[in-house]
């Protein structure tokens, strides 16, 4: 295993993990990257370490450049352990100091009480081979702890988890790879890591719009060296809340009545010339359904009734709804019962809890939705639709 030159005293070090399918949570159908960095000079510097049980990649890609115990300083960008969990490993072997933001040391110590972590301040400065390399804090994106590395003279940040993608490839630059999966990947990674953080998005932005970039070397995925402006627009566009003439209808179905409701209100919103795309709980998981809500205006969701409240997959749904808060979204919610109701109305408190406005009544149907339903369903997806026009 090689590393891969991204500037002249700069390598890519990192690990490929093909086969993690679920990263805390989150589907990761297409695996994932834990990228690490190498900076070699009058000092070799290391960015960050991989998952633990990748060290073994790590520790052959740096001997393809140099002993790994030539190792002087490490620098952990983010404590969270799928960087941070070799750390102590690499600390062990090279004898090199940590340096980490000032939450970082206080991270790093609880999760490794043995590692020798030295705090840097928010706009420090090292040098190394003829470089710098600048520290800026940027807290909660997306812990407490993270910061940037930025060299000048590269014209490149270390950006941590921000602009990354679980994607496993080959490929280390984004000019490489398929740009509809790669931009695919990066929504979704931001939808369902990054959205609760959407002001300090905006603020990191700002913060980094007074430095010349031309390389972002992300922690997750390939590195961005072709497609800069247009993931940093997506990233301040996301991060603002920007969204388009869309809706999500997002349901599940016991018997297929709410699967009924869902394409007829489908329909009603289509037919008014608005994008709607309809994902049911159980063949789609969460993690997905999120990443088409991130530009979408609404958000439509489908429940039946059972045990008088809502379908266990939907309140999985609307519960990780509720922790993502996503800002400035209409919506709406309909349903099937049999006799005493219930699932709608818990939907409702949900989505009204994960801060969504809810301008319509529920709508439900007993039992079967016959024709006049139906036409009720396509009455409530044309309003959703102009609702979304007018906003
Ligand atoms: Fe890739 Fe927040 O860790």
């Amino acid at each position: 295993m090689e590393a891969v030159r991204v500037t002249d005293n700069i390598y890519w070090v990192g690990a490929i993990d093909w086969n993690i399918r679920n990263f805390h949570g989150y589907t990761t159908p297409r695996g994932s990257t834990y990228n690490a960095y190498l900076m070699t000079g009058e000092k070799n510097i290391l960015i960050d370490t991989v998952k633990r049980p990748f060290l073994e990649q790590l520790l052959a890609r740096i001997r393809s450049v140099i002993d790994p115990k030539d190792i002087d300083l490490i620098i952990s960008n983010h404590t969270e352990m799928d960087h941070s969990s070799s750390l102590l490993e690499m600390q062990k072997l090279t004898g090199a100091k940590v340096l980490a933001s000032r939450k970082g040391k206080e991270g790093l110590a609880l999760h490794y009480p043995e590692l020798n972590v030295e705090a840097v301040e928010d706009g420090a400065e090292i040098r190394c081979g003829g470089k710098t390399l600048r520290f800026i804090d940027t807290p909660m994106l997306h812990w407490p702890d993270s910061m940037f590395t930025y060299v000048p003279e590269d014209k490149l940040l270390f950006s941590m988890d921000a602009f990354g993608q679980h994607y496993a490839t080959n490929a280390r630059f984004d000019d490489q790879v398929d740009e509809g999966i790669l931009f695919q990947e990066a929504a979704k990674y931001y939808a369902n890591i990054i959205l609760p953080f959407g002001a300090r998005v905006v603020k990191t932005l700002e913060k980094a719009s007074q430095l010349d970039i031309q390389i972002l070397a992300t922690s997750h995925g390939v590195i961005w060296r072709k497609n800069l402006p247009r993931i940093l627009k997506a990233y301040s566009d996301w991060g603002s809340g920007v969204t388009k003439e869309k809706a999500v209808v997002v349901y599940d179905s016991m018997w297929g009545s709410t699967t009924t409701m869902a394409e007829h209100i489908a329909d009603g919103i289509a037919s008014r010339g608005v994008e709607v795309e309809v994902l049911k709980l159980g063949e789609t998981d969460r993690s997905w359904v999120i990443k088409e809500v991130l530009d979408a205006r609404a958000v439509v969701v489908g429940t039946p009734t059972i045990n008088n409240t809502m379908f266990p997959s939907v309140a999985d749904l609307v519960f990780y709804l509720k922790g993502l808060r996503p800002k400035g979204r209409i919506g709406a919610v309909f349903g099937s019962y049999g006799w005493g109701g219930g699932g709608t109305k818990a939907v409702r408190e949900q989505l009204q809890a994960a801060g969504l406005e809810l301008p319509l009544e529920d709508l439900q149907v007993n039992y079967v939705p016959h024709e006049a339903e139906k036409a009720k369903c396509m009455e409530m997806g044309r309003r959703i639709a102009e609702l979304i026009k007018k906003s």
